[in-house]
């Protein structure tokens, strides 16, 4: 499934095998999955992996993560936007989920936030969905300020995994009523 979306400064596109090492180098650095539940990736083949799960999910949701790249560049930042998360998490299964995830030397730009709102645009104009939800570890304070700049509201903390989250949500009405 073909997709492109641009903002000022971002572009948003479906993720591709040629993505491989640019999520290797992503999800191999310490810092960035910090606060994420998970084992560093090890060779390309993590990488690869990645693709063909997000790739996969595209026909079956009608919705995935994006690439993003930096527009003025083109290089690789990271991914971001909407999924279809069938995880249970604080209750809830087969939500929309928001998330992104970039390296280290695109952070502190507004890029999350400005990947977020045309997430936002696109579940609720595009897919006219009825809320997006997020969650982010406690600690994760540049996350949780991402999610609030944007829009959401932070609910309650609950567990998951070893840790403790916030949990977000932004309806539709508020979307629309904060435009
Ligand atoms: C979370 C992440 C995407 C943020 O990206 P970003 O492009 O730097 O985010 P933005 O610039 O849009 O906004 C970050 C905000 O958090 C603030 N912030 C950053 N670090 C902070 C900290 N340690 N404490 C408090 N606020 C912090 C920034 O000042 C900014 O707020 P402001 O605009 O009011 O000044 C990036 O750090 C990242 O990729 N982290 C690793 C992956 C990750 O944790 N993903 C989220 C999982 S829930």
């Amino acid at each position: 499934m073909k997709f492109q979306v641009e903002t000022e400064r971002l572009i948003l596109r479906e993720f591709r095998e040629e993505d491989a090492s640019g999520l290797l180098r992503l999800n191999s650095n310490p810092e960035v999955i910090k606060y994420l539940h998970m084992e560093p990736y090890k060779n390309i083949e993590d990488g690869i992996k990645d693709v063909k799960w997000v790739t996969d999910q595209y026909p079956k949701n009608k919705i995935g993560r994006w690439i993003m790249l930096e527009k003025s560049t083109g290089e690789f930042m990271g991914w971001t936007g909407l999924k279809l998360e069938d995880m249970e998490m604080n209750g809830q299964q087969n939500f929309y989920d928001v998330g992104y995830r970039m390296l280290p030397e695109f952070w502190g730009k507004g890029y999350a936030t400005e990947s977020v709102l045309a997430s936002l645009k696109y579940g609720f104009e595009e897919m006219n969905l009825e809320k997006i939800n997020a969650a982010a570890h406690c600690e994760n304070l540049a996350s949780r300020r991402v999610l609030k700049k944007s829009g959401f509201k932070e609910l309650n903390s609950f567990d998951i995994f070893d840790f403790q989250a916030y949990w977000f949500e932004l309806t539709r009405e508020e979307y629309l009523a904060e435009k």
